[in-house]
C-alpha cells in the first residue's frame, strides 16, 4: 500500500482538515441511517447490483459496514490503521469482482449526500468553504486508496509475469491491434465491392435481358449485402475503440449474401434443390445468431 501520509501530503490534507471533519462527526452520525436508505436506494438502480449483494444476510451486513464507514470518515483520526480499513475493503471489492464503476458511482452519491446536508444551516461562510474541502478531500482520498486495489491487481498480474512474458504479451498487443486495423481495411473493400456488385446489378436491369421480376430482386440481394457489410464496419469500429465485438455482425452479412442467392434462384424452377439447401443453413445461421444475441443479453 502506498505511504499514507505521502497521499495526505498529496491531497494537501491538513491537521485542521481533520479536526473540522471531527467537529462535523455529531451532526453527519445524526443522519448515519437517512444516509444508508439513500446509498442503498442509489447503488440499488446500478444494473447488476443484486448478483454482488446476493441475500439478506450479506445486504444487513454490508449496511451495517457501510454505517461505520460513514461515520469513520468524520473521525478525525486518519492514521495507518485508518488507511489499512480502506485497503482492505478495496481488496473485498476485488475479490468478489465488484466493477470499480459502481465504488465511482457510489462515491458520486456519498459526494453529493455530505455536500447536501453541509448546505443546510451553515453560519460562517468562511467555515463553511473549508469544511467542504474537508469533506471532498477525504472522500477522495478514500476513493483513491478502495480504487488502488484494483490498480494493484492488475499491475501484479503484469509484474508476476518474467520478462519474456511481458515482451510476448506486449508483442501480442501490438500485433494484435495491426491485424483488427487491416481487418478495418478490408471491410472497407467489402463495402466498396458491395457498392460495385449494387451498380453491377443496376446495369444488368437496364442493359441486358435478364428481365424486371429477377432485375429487382437482384439490386435487393445486393443492398442487402451493403447493408449487412456496413453493419460489419461499425462492429468493428466499435470493437476498434474498445467495446466489444459483436460476432452476430458476421453472422448477418452471411445471411445476407444467402438471401440475396434465394431472391434471385426463386425465380428458376430447377433451382429448388440449391434454395432447399441455402434455406437450411439459414436456418442454421438464424439460430446461431439468436443463440449469440440471447447470450449477450444475459451477460447485460
Ligand atoms: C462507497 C462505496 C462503498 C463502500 C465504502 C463499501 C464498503 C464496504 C465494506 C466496509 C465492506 C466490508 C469489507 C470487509 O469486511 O473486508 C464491503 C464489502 C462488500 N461490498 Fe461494499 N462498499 C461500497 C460499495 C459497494 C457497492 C456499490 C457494492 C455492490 C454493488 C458493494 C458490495 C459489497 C459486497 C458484496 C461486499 C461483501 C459483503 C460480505 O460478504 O460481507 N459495495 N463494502
Amino acid at each position: 500500500m502506498q505511504d499514507y501520509n505521502s497521499l495526505k501530503q498529496d491531497y494537501k490534507f491538513s491537521d485542521e482538515e481533520a479536526e473540522l471533519l471531527h467537529n462535523l462527526q455529531e451532526k453527519m452520525q445524526s443522519m448515519a441511517n437517512q444516509f444508508v436508505d439513500e446509498f442503498y436506494d442509489h447503488i440499488w438502480g446500478l444494473g447488476k447490483t443484486a448478483q454482488f449483494l446476493k441475500d439478506k444476510e450479506i445486504i444487513s451486513r454490508h449496511k451495517e459496514k457501510i454505517r461505520l464507514w460513514y461515520i469513520h470518515l468524520f473521525n478525525g483520526t486518519y492514521d495507518l490503521q485508518y488507511f489499512r480499513y480502506l485497503y482492505k475493503i478495496g481488496e473485498t471489492h476485488v475479490k468478489i469482482g465488484l466493477p470499480t464503476h459502481y465504488v465511482n458511482s457510489a462515491f458520486n452519491f456519498v459526494r453529493t449526500f455530505a455536500l447536501r446536508n453541509l448546505e443546510e444551516n451553515f453560519e460562517d461562510k468562511a467555515q463553511h468553504i473549508k469544511e467542504i474541502l474537508a469533506v471532498e478531500k477525504i472522500i477522495d482520498m478514500n476513493l483513491d486508496v478502495l480504487t488502488s486495489s484494483y490498480r494493484e491487481e492488475e499491475l501484479s498480474k503484469f509484474l508476476s509475469l518474467s520478462k519474456i512474458e511481458k515482451t510476448i504479451l506486449s508483442g501480442l498487443k501490438k500485433f494484435n491491434s495491426y491485424v483488427n486495423f487491416f481487418l478495418a481495411g478490408a471491410l472497407a473493400l467489402v463495402a466498396f465491392f458491395a457498392i460495385g456488385l449494387f451498380g453491377y446489378d443496376i446495369y444488368l436491369l437496364f442493359f441486358s435481358d435478364i428481365g424486371i421480376e429477377k432485375g429487382i430482386l437482384t439490386v435487393l440481394g445486393s443492398l442487402l449485402v451493403l447493408w449487412a457489410a456496413i453493419e460489419l464496419i461499425h462492429e468493428e469500429i466499435n470493437h476498434l475503440q474498445g467495446k466489444g465485438f459483436a460476432i452476430g455482425a458476421f453472422i448477418m452479412l452471411a445471411m445476407a449474401a444467402l438471401i440475396r442467392k434465394i431472391l434471385i434462384y426463386s425465380l428458376s424452377a430447377d433451382k429448388a434443390d440449391d434454395l432447399l439447401i441455402i434455406g437450411a443453413v439459414i436456418v442454421g445461421l438464424s439460430i446461431s445468431y439468436w443463440l449469440v444475441g440471447s447470450k449477450k443479453d444475459r451477460s447485460n
